[in-house]
């Protein structure tokens, strides 16, 4: 009930204002404008703009909010951004305009049906599908977005947002974000990050849409598609993110909301850490032993505002590839693969969770902005960094072993040096943290490996020269 209420108030003040325009002011005589224009047949049901020089929808004449959101996003020029192109061509006009792309029609329908220009942009019936039955009778039936992205290509955002030029769908099919695992399923603790309606729902996105139903049951997820992360109708955030990249905030950054699960040791659990790159990058994860005296959190180097993107800035980044012998364009790269430094295709395509060699993965994210000189100097920085936190895990799991089973037991309310030491040495283990940040998880396990010793009266294993490493001074030496 509370959400019919909502919608009503929503809607009213619209068409109150389209009515009392026309009857109530006496000096200014308003032609009542109708509430849309009956489309041709062929059209089958899409209206379009209502008032095309305003940019007003016919959608827009009630959904008041909506239409200024979507106002200000990219859908609302893409057909003056091709028409500008120079290169428009036919077949460019489908993923410009209002049409059967982006919804469950099939066949051709909108612009490419009638040419008519009250169809172009991409606009609300682009995803919704045609209004004409839901404006009509407004109560009757509701024309729902899907929120699913069909790894056919004929659904939703992929629709349009495919093939050489951008294909963002292509690459994020393959990326751990566009596929659900079996375990979160009717567990609504895995759910908020696992899932995308679980995420949704967290962030209190409460919007109806087809899939939201169905949803319902356990088993039946929806895995990040593209508007779990983007706007569809707008927002003041770069590319329509539904929250920002570039904050250093683990409640307020896009990807840190879900990658922070447990960053830090939660002394109830005996488990080590989840998706902890949000709090490596801001500088706070990990056991702190009481020994040690950090004032306020390690920010890493790559969390700083050398880094202005944080995370997009090494996970997201679009490059083009051309083609070796001739030169010409092959393929643009999205970055929606999201891997930092993916293994390339034979043709120079990125492919997500490639296992080839270190040498052959692509670090071209690194040269970007200037930040580092080559991609060969960043590789061996990496690999610096990454050797020298294996040395000291190497060192720590060692002593660790020495250490009687007691100290890790999970039934008693201690929460010991030893568990906490095996939780710095798993955040060392963890893939990335030598990039996250290294000088932090560095610190953590050195200090680690002088709690341990004092705490079970230990001494250092053979294997390792700890005055070799702890004589240097920053990562990146040996
Ligand atoms: C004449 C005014 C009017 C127009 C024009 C209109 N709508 Fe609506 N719309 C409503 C009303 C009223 C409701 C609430 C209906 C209900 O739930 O009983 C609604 C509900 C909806 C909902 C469901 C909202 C929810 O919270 O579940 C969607 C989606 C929607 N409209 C999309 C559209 C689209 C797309 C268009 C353009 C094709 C459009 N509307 C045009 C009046 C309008
Ligand atoms: C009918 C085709 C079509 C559909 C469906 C479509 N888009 Fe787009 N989208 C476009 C075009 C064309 C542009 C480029 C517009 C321009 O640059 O003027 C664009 C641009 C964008 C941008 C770039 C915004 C920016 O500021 O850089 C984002 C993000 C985006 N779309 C997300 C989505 C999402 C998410 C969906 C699904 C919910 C979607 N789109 C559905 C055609 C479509
Ligand atoms: C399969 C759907 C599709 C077709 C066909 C298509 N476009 Fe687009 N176009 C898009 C999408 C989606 C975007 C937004 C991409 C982005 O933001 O990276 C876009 C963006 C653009 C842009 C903005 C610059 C850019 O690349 O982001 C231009 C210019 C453009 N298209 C021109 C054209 C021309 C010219 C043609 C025909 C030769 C064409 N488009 C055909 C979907 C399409
Ligand atoms: C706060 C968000 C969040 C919650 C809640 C969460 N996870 Fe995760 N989890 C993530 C992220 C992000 C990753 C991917 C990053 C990584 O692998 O380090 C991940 C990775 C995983 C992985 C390893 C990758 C894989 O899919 O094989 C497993 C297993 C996992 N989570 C299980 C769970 C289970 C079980 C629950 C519920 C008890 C849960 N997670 C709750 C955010 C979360
Ligand atoms: C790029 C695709 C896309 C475009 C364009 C688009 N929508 Fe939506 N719309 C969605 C999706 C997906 C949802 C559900 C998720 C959400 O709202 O964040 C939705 C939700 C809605 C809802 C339900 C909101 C609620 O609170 O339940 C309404 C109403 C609506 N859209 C109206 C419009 C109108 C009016 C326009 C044009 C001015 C428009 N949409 C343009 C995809 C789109
Ligand atoms: C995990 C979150 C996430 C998901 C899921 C996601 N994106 Fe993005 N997308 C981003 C980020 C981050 C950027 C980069 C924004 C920036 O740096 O300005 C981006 C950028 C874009 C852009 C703008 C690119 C440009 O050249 O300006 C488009 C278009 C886009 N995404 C479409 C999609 C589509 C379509 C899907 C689904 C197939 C999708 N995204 C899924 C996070 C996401
Ligand atoms: C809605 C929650 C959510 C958001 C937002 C999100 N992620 Fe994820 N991400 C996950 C989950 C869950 C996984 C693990 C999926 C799996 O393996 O089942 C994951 C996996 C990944 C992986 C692959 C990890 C691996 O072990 O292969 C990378 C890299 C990644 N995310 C980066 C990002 C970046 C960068 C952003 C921001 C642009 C982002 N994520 C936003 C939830 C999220
Ligand atoms: C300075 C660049 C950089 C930044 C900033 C960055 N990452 Fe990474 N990330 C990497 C590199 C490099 C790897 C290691 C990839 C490899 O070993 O193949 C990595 C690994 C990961 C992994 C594990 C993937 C795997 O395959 O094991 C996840 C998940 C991840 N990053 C998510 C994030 C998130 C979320 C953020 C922001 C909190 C972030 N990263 C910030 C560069 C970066």
């Amino acid at each position: 009930m509370i959400t019919r209420a909502k919608r009503f108030a929503l809607v009213l003040p619209a068409l109150a204002a389209l009515f009392a325009a026309a009857c109530v002011d006496e000096k200014i005589v308003f032609q009542d404008r109708e509430l849309f224009e009956e489309p041709l047949t062929q059209a089958m049901g899409f209206l379009g703009y209502s008032d095309q020089a305003n940019k007003t929808t016919t959608c827009g004449n009630c959904h008041v909010g909506t239409q200024s959101q979507w106002e200000g996003s990219q859908h609302s020029d893409a057909w003056a951004t091709l028409v500008n192109s120079g290169g428009q061509q036919e077949f460019c006009n489908g993923c410009h305009t209002v049409g059967e792309n982006g919804n469950l029609i099939e066949g051709v329908a909108g612009f490419e049906a009638t040419g008519e220009d009250r169809y172009h942009d991409v606009s609300c019936e682009s995803c919704h599908g045609p209004g004409l039955d839901h404006v009509t009778d407004p109560e009757a039936t509701q024309p729902f977005a899907s929120m699913a992205v069909g790894q056919d290509l004929t659904q939703g955002c992929a629709e349009c947002h495919q093939g050489t030029h951008h294909p963002f769908v292509e690459e994020w099919s393959q990326s751990a974000h566009g596929s659900v695992n079996a375990f979160p399923a009717g567990r609504a603790e895995c759910e908020s990050c696992h899932t995308g309606e679980g995420a949704l729902k967290t962030w209190g996105v409460d919007a109806d849409y087809i899939e939201k139903a169905s949803l319902e049951q356990p088993g039946e997820h929806m895995a990040i598609t593209c508007a779990v992360c983007h706007d569809p109708h707008g927002s003041e955030n770069t590319a329509q993110l539904r929250f920002p990249i570039d904050v250093a905030n683990e409640e307020q950054n896009l990807c840190m909301r879900c990658h922070h699960k447990r960053g830090t040791p939660d002394p109830t659990s005996f488990r080590g850490p989840h998706s902890p790159q949000g709090p490596l990058l801001v500088g706070t994860a990990g056991w702190w032993p009481p020994s040690l005296e950090f004032n306020g959190p390690i920010v890493a180097t790559h969390g700083s505002e050398r880094n202005p993107r944080l995370c997009a800035g090494c996970h997201v980044n679009s490059f083009t590839v051309t083609d070796a012998a001739t030169g010409d364009f092959t393929f643009q790269a999205t970055g929606h693969v999201f891997e930092a430094v993916p293994c390339l295709d034979p043709t120079g395509k990125p492919v997500a969770g490639g296992a080839c060699e270190e040498s052959e993965k692509t670090f071209q994210t690194c040269t970007t902005a200037g930040c580092h000189g080559t991609e060969n100097t960043a590789r061996a920085l990496l690999a610096n960094a990454q050797s020298r936190l294996n040395s000291l895990a190497d060192e720590l799991e060692a002593l660790l072993a020495q250490v009687p089973e007691s100290e890790f037991s999970t039934d008693d309310s201690r929460y010991t040096v030893g568990e906490g030491s095996k939780f710095n040495a798993d955040l060392a283990r963890i893939g990335g943290s030598a990039v996250h940040n290294p000088v932090l998880t560095e610190a953590l396990l050195i200090a680690s490996i002088r709690e341990v010793k004092e705490e079970y009266g230990l001494t250092s294993s053979t294997h390792l020269n700890m005055q070799r490493i702890l004589g240097g001074s920053t990562a990146g030496q040996d």
